[in-house]
């Protein structure tokens, strides 16, 4: 039995609750590939029909399970108050039974984006007081501990649900992919995504081992420093193997750094007219915190790097962040 033929049953084992309206699209982003003149495709992971889409369902699907495994009876997560990630989970984790907690850092801002839809559905949020992200992690310890004392189960998940588990739902994901690649005339070289906490990549980098992939995949950071998310990446994709018992060692783990513009959660100037692009050429709003970046890594790479096609570009989700009134740069225009 290969490796690919087991990957399936293996994943079969652990427990996940579903969510997601699956599979995703994938298909031809016509207008830009005659742009860029390399061929594009889509793997439409906006589309995860909950919510506003993201890709953070397929994370979900994966932790909520372990949750409701372990008999917790609420969630316990934070980040930035525009995080899509603690909203898909506030959103999902009601859905399943569990109260979501929320905790972000720095002081109140007004509701709008992400916190205006986490308002909508009355989530517990309670802000840090303090502009460090990390801030987050002793708040939700804290927040974790108060609910033990009113004897509450909380689920503790760190920022952008980056587990082994959670990771476990871009294994699977890439399970999908290969099927929808399996119909398409040419192999795809590249599968290109913007990297964050890194889970969605470290699922991505550990099945492209698994299943031997044609397609390498290439993260391009948005908030860490690319030693920093290298070493993130390639720990979860290790540790997400061994969970599905099929370890996958020291993977290599490509990630393109240059791309954060002004910092993390605001928009770039090089971000804004990538997304104008993709708009104009194929109808698909990226978000400026993620998608917007990494499609202007990919844009450049076209452009300066000769990349041969065909290339998977996932868009990621975060449409709630388009309306977060972030700063945007006079580059949207152009
Ligand atoms: C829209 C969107 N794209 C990409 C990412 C990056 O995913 P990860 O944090 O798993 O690297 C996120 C993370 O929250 C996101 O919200």
């Amino acid at each position: 039995m290969t490796v690919t033929s087991e990957l399936p049953a293996a994943l079969e084992r652990i427990g996940r609750v579903e969510l997601a309206t699956l599979p995703t699209p994938l298909h031809q982003a016509h207008r830009l590939s005659e742009e860029l003149g390399v061929s594009i495709w889509f793997k439409r992971d906006d589309l995860t029909g909950i919510g506003l889409g993201g890709n953070k369902v397929r994370t979900l699907e994966y932790l909520l399970a372990d949750a409701i495994s372990q008999g917790c009876d609420c969630l316990v997560t934070g980040a930035g108050a525009q995080s899509n990630w603690t909203m898909l989970a506030a959103l999902t984790a009601a859905r399943c039974g569990l109260e979501p907690f929320v905790v972000c850092y720095g002081d109140p801002v007004p509701d709008r984006g992400n916190l205006l839809l986490h308002r909508g559905i009355g989530t517990s949020i309670r802000f840090t007081g303090d502009p460090e992200r990390s801030s987050v992690d002793g708040g939700m310890q804290e927040l974790a501990t108060q609910l033990r004392g009113l004897g509450r189960r909380p689920y503790v998940v760190p920022r952008g649900g980056a587990t082994p588990v959670g990771a476990l739902g871009y294994v699977r994901a890439s399970l999908e992919l290969a099927v929808q690649l399996a119909a398409i005339p040419d192999a795809p070289t590249t599968l290109w995504l913007a990297a964050g906490s890194g889970g969605t990549c470290a699922g991505l980098v550990a099945a492209a081992v698994l299943l031997r992939t044609s397609y390498d995949v290439v993260g391009v950071t948005v908030s860490r420093p690319v030693a920093e998310i290298t070493a993130q990446v390639a720990h979860l994709a290790t540790a997400a193997s061994e969970l599905i018992g099929m370890p996958v060692e020291d993977p290599t783990v490509d990630i393109r750094g240059g791309w954060i513009g002004p910092e993390y959660g605001a928009a770039s100037p090089e971000g804004d007219r990538a997304a104008a692009l993709v708009a104009r050429t194929e109808c698909v709003f990226l978000d400026p915190v993620f998608g917007a970046k990494a499609m202007a890594a990919l844009i450049d790479a076209c452009r300066s790097e000769q990349l041969a096609g065909p290339v998977i570009f996932l868009v990621s989700g975060g449409a709630p962040t388009l309306f977060s009134a972030a700063p945007r740069s006079a580059g949207a225009s152009r």
